[in-house]
């Protein structure tokens, strides 16, 4: 129907990018969850909007795209997406490619809901393939359908036609159903490490350049430098502080100790970007405990007065 459609359906030869879920893991309202801000939107308050969780769809011909990351929402989430209809014949879809930033549960556990018979290719790490390739409920995924492609660290390649993708580690942990075993195992956990777990996405179309990095520990060094610049920055917007989850009654876990760096604070992302230049800073990932969330709070609007801005579903950003 006319009015589903996004104005920039006619201009298709443009870097194309739309946020189709960005809340963290549990979405937004959370399924089991009663704290302040999951409250208001079970109340249907209209200062706050429900949420899928994070993935974003990319293309740069508006005819093939490609997935970060495939999150448990993802049929509604192509639902609502016209971009991404099958248009052809009686089985199609424009969806080429899913890439795969860690292997925690909101970025895999779609892929099981991709098992019809259609062609696309697979990529993550050789650490988060080896973490699919463990789990037999992933083979739903014929391997004459889906390619699984593993990637190095730092390597560039084509995510989809006009889409270069390049990937590289940012500090992090193994995802959250692997805890137990590798405390078992190592008898510690490390949740800032670098390495194949956990990675940031860099990627450029038509001259434009973009970074989704919906998990994110700590910024270093070289990951400053890597945004400086950038057309826009899509980045870990999980929590406000980093003791949220503690505070709100819901959780005892610090968002350190879940490998993620918080909004605000002296090494919250707000400080640690604020002399970063960036085209446009967008915080994804954001947990439902996070009061940037609620139109008109003073978190939002000391998020949105540092230049940042909180995506929701369905946010296009033509580049
Ligand atoms: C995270 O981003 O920390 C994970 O998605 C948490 C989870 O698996 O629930
Ligand atoms: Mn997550
Ligand atoms: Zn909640």
């Amino acid at each position: 129907m006319a009015q589903n459609r996004s104005p920039m359906e006619t201009s298709p030869s443009r870097f194309r990018l739309v946020i189709l879920g960005s809340a963290a893991g549990g979405g937004f309202p959370q399924w089991n969850c009663r704290c302040a801000v999951c409250s208001l939107a079970w109340a249907d308050d209209p200062r706050v909007r429900r949420r899928t969780q994070a993935s974003i769809a990319v293309s740069a011909n508006g005819r093939d795209w490609a997935l970060v990351n495939c999150a448990p929402e993802i049929l509604s989430q192509l639902q609502a997406t016209p971009a991404l209809h099958p248009r052809e014949g009686l089985r199609h879809s424009p969806l080429a490619a899913v890439l795969l930033t860690n292997a925690d549960i909101d970025h895999v556990a779609g892929l099981l809901s991709l098992r019809e018979a259609q062609p696309f290719t697979l990529t993550a790490t050789p650490a988060v393939h080896g973490v699919l390739g463990a789990s037999s409920a992933f083979d739903v995924l014929a391997p004459e359908m889906v390619q699984r492609r593993p990637v190095e660290l730092g390597s560039s390649f084509d995510l989809v036609e006009g889409v270069r993708a390049t990937i590289f580690p940012v500090p992090g942990k193994i995802a959250l159903y692997l805890e137990a075993r590798e405390q078992a195992e190592k008898g510690v956990l490390t949740t800032d490490m670098e390495g194949e777990q956990t990675i940031g996405v860099e990627l450029t179309a038509g001259g434009r350049r973009v970074l989704y990095i919906p998990g994110c520990a700590a910024m270093t060094v070289s990951l400053r430098e890597r945004l400086e610049g950038a057309d826009a920055v899509l980045f870990d917007g999980t929590l406000w502080r980093d003791d949220e989850m503690i505070r709100a009654g819901v959780g005892t876990k610090t968002g350190a100790r879940m490998g993620h760096m918080s909004m605000s604070g002296e090494r919250g992302s707000i400080e640690a970007l604020r002399n970063v230049k960036v085209g446009r800073k967008i915080y994804v990932h954001i947990n439902n405990t996070n009061p940037v969330l609620i139109d008109g709070s003073e978190e939002r609007i000391t998020a949105n007065k540092a230049g940042w801005e909180i995506a929701q579903d369905g946010m296009e950003i033509a580049l």
